[in-house]
C-alpha cells in the first residue's frame, strides 16, 4: 500500500506524544509486529524531541513531519527551522550530548539509528534540521 501524511506542530513538549502517536497510527494499516512499531514510536519520539530541545530551544517555531508509505516501506522526515548543527557527524555519535547540564545522555541518535533502518541528517547552521529515517513495516 502507498499512502503519505504531513504534521506541522507548534515545538513544545506537549506536542511530542501527539507526534509520535500520530506517526504510529499511520503505520497500522500496513500491519507491522508491535516490536516495529514501538521502535518507529521511539525513533520519531527522539527526533521530535531533538527539535524541540535542540532546534528551537527557547526560540518559537514549528515542526513538521512528512511520513509516506511506499511498498510496506515507511519513510519519515522530522523538520525543524531552528539553529542547525555545525558538525553532523560529531554530534551523532554515541553519547555525544550538548546539554550534559540537563541531564541529557546523548543517545537519541543512537537510538534512532539501532531502531529503525536507516538514518540521514542534514543541516543548515542558521537554517535548520532535517531527520530521515525509514523501515520496513512488513517482516516480508
Ligand atoms: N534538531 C536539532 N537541532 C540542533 N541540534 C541538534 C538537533 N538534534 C540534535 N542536535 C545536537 O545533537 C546532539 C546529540 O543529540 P542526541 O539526541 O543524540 O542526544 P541528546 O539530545 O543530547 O540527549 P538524549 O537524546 O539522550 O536526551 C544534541 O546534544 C544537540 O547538540
Ligand atoms: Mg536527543
Amino acid at each position: 500500500m502507498n499512502n503519505h501524511v504531513s504534521l506541522r506542530f507548534k515545538a513544545i513538549p506537549e506536542n511530542e506524544s501527539f507526534a509520535r502517536s500520530a506517526i504510529a497510527a499511520f503505520c497500522v494499516p500496513s500491519d507491522p509486529t508491535l516490536e516495529t512499531v514501538n521502535d518507529i514510536r521511539t525513533s520519531v519520539s527522539e527526533a521530535v524531541t531533538n527539535s524541540i530541545v535542540h532546534g528551537y530551544g527557547t526560540e518559537k517555531g514549528d515542526v513538521l513531519i512528512d511520513a509516506e508509505i511506499i511498498d510496506d516501506v515507511l519513510t519519515v522526515k522530522v523538520v525543524d527551522h531552528g539553529k542547525g548543527i555545525i558538525d553532523i557527524e560529531t554530534v551523532t555519535q554515541d553519547f555525544y550530548t550538548t546539554k550534559a547540564e540537563e541531564e541529557r545522555s546523548g543517545l537519541g541518535f543512537t537510538i534512532m539509528r539501532t531502531f529503525m533502518d536507516s538514518l540521514e541528517v542534514e543541516s543548515v547552521l542558521g537554517a535548520g534540521t532535517t531527520v530521515i529515517m525509514t523501515k520496513r513495516l512488513s517482516n516480508a
